[in-house]
C-alpha cells in the first residue's frame, strides 16, 4: 500500500476524502478520454460532475468505483491509494445512470443484495427498513421493479447504494429519465439525504439547473478536462473561460480585447464599447477575452448609453426574457416589463455583474 501523499483539506478547509492526481483514461490508440485530471472530494460534501455529453463523466465515476482502471494517475480514498482494488473492496456505492434493479427481486431483495454477501452484515432486515425509509419507500419491500413508477425505482436504486453505508456515493445522471416535476422532487429528497446521511456523494450530469441546486462545489467538464472546480455562485459569475460561460446557459457573451488590468478590475474593449468589470486574474492586457453577461447584468434603464434593438420577448412567471441586438451583437436579459418588439432601447452594462474571462 502506498502513502498518501495528497494534501489533507480542500481550499475551503473542509476534510478530503477523495483525491484524484493526473487522472487518465485512454482506450486504444485514440486520444485519451479522460486527459489527466485532479480534484477533490471533500468528506460530507455534494460534489458534481457537470459536463456536456461525451467528456468523460461517467469514466471518472467508473474509475472511482473501480469499475475501469485508470490509464494513468491515482485516487487516494481516506489516505489509501485505491490502486487495484476491486469495486466490492471499495468503500464507494454506485447508483448507475440507467438504474438496474434485479427485475426477479423484490424490493427488499434489491436493497438487502449486497449485505447479504457479506459476512457480518448485522440485522439486515432493520438496514433495509431504515433505507428505505430514508428514500420514502417503506411498505413498498413486497413489490417487484416491474409494479413501481421509474421515480420509485430511482428511490430503491438509491437506498440500495446507500444501505451498506459506504463513505462514498456516485450517482450517474440518477434522474435523467424522470419527468421535470419528479425530478424536482426527487432532488431535494436526495439532497436531504445527504445531509442527514453525511455520506460525500459525487453527482454525475448535464444538467446545470439540476448541478446548482444540488451541489457544494462543480466540477466543469468538456473534453476529458476539468476546466473549473468552484461553488455554483462562482461557476456562474465567475466562469473561469467562455467555455463555462457559455455552457451554463443564459449568458451573452461579447468578444473583445483587455485594455487594462487592476486589482479586482479588468477593462475591456469590444464592439460595444469599453466596459470595467471584475475579471479572471491571469488575462493581461492585449489578449483576447469575452465579457460575460447573465439576464441581470444588463438593464433596461433611461440613462442606459447603449441602444439596442429588441428582437424577442417572452414571458418567464416573474418577468420577461428579452432578446435584443446591439451592433450585430444578440443580447439576453431580464425585465419586469415587456418592451415592445422592434423598438429601440437604451439599455446599461452593470458591470459588478459582469465578469471578463479567457476568450477560449
Ligand atoms: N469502453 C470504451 N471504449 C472506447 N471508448 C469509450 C469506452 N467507454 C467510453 N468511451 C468514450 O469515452 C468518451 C467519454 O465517455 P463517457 O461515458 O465518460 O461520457 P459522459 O460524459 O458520461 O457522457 P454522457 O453525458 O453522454 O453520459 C466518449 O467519447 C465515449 O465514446
Ligand atoms: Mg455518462
Amino acid at each position: 500500500m502506498s502513502l498518501d501523499t495528497s494534501p489533507r483539506a480542500t481550499a475551503g478547509g473542509a476534510p478530503i476524502l477523495l483525491s484524484a492526481r493526473g487522472l487518465v483514461k485512454r482506450y486504444g490508440a485514440h486520444p485519451p478520454v479522460v486527459a489527466g485530471v485532479d480534484f477533490d472530494v471533500a468528506e460530507r460534501a455534494f460534489t458534481t460532475l457537470l459536463g456536456p455529453s461525451g467528456c468523460g463523466k461517467t469514466t471518472i465515476l467508473r474509475m472511482i468505483g473501480g469499475f475501469e482502471r485508470p490509464s494513468a494517475g491515482t485516487l487516494t480514498l481516506d489516505g489509501v491509494v485505491l490502486g487495484d482494488r476491486p469495486p466490492e473492496r471499495r468503500p464507494v456505492n454506485t447508483v448507475f445512470q440507467s438504474y438496474a434493479l434485479f427485475p426477479h427481486l423484490s424490493v427488499h431483495d434489491n436493497v438487502a443484495f449486497s449485505l447479504t454477501l457479506r459476512q457480518g452484515a448485522g440485522d439486515i432486515a432493520a438496514k433495509v427498513r431504515r433505507a428505505l425509509d430514508a428514500v420514502h419507500m417503506a411498505g413498498f419491500g413486497d413489490r417487484f421493479p416491474a409494479q413501481l413508477s421509474g421515480g420509485q425505482q430511482q428511490r430503491v436504486a438509491v437506498a440500495r447504494a446507500m444501505v451498506a453505508e459506504p463513505r462514498l456515493l456516485l450517482l450517474d445522471e440518477p434522474l435523467s429519465a424522470l419527468d421535470r416535476t419528479m425530478r424536482a422532487h426527487l432532488q431535494t429528497e436526495l439532497k436531504d439525504l445527504q445531509r442527514r446521511l453525511g455520506i460525500a456523494f459525487v453527482y454525475v450530469t448535464h444538467d446545470q439547473e439540476e448541478a446548482f441546486g444540488l451541489s457544494d462545489t462543480i466540477l466543469v467538464m468538456n473534453g476529458g478536462r476539468i476546466l473549473q472546480a468552484d461553488t455554483p455562485e462562482t461557476v456562474y459569475r465567475r466562469p473561469a473561460s467562455s467555455f463555462v460561460a457559455g455552457f451554463i446557459g443564459g449568458a451573452t457573451l461579447v468578444p473583445g480585447h483587455v485594455v487594462g488590468v487592476a486589482p479586482d478590475r479588468t477593462t475591456i474593449g469590444t464592439a460595444l464599447g469599453t466596459f470595467v468589470a471584475p475579471g479572471l486574474p491571469a488575462l493581461g492586457e492585449g489578449m483576447p477575452a469575452s465579457l460575460v453577461l447573465r439576464p441581470d447584468s444588463i438593464v433596461l434603464r433611461d440613462d442606459g448609453d447603449l441602444r439596442a434593438a429588441v428582437r424577442h420577448v417572452t414571458f418567464i412567471g416573474q418577468g420577461y426574457a428579452v432578446e435584443a441586438e446591439a451592433q450585430g451583437q444578440a443580447l439576453r436579459f431580464a425585465s419586469a416589463e415587456s418592451p415592445r418588439v422592434g423598438s429601440t432601447v437604451p439599455l446599461a452594462i452593470v458591470g459588478d455583474r459582469a465578469y471578463v474571462t479567457a476568450a477560449a
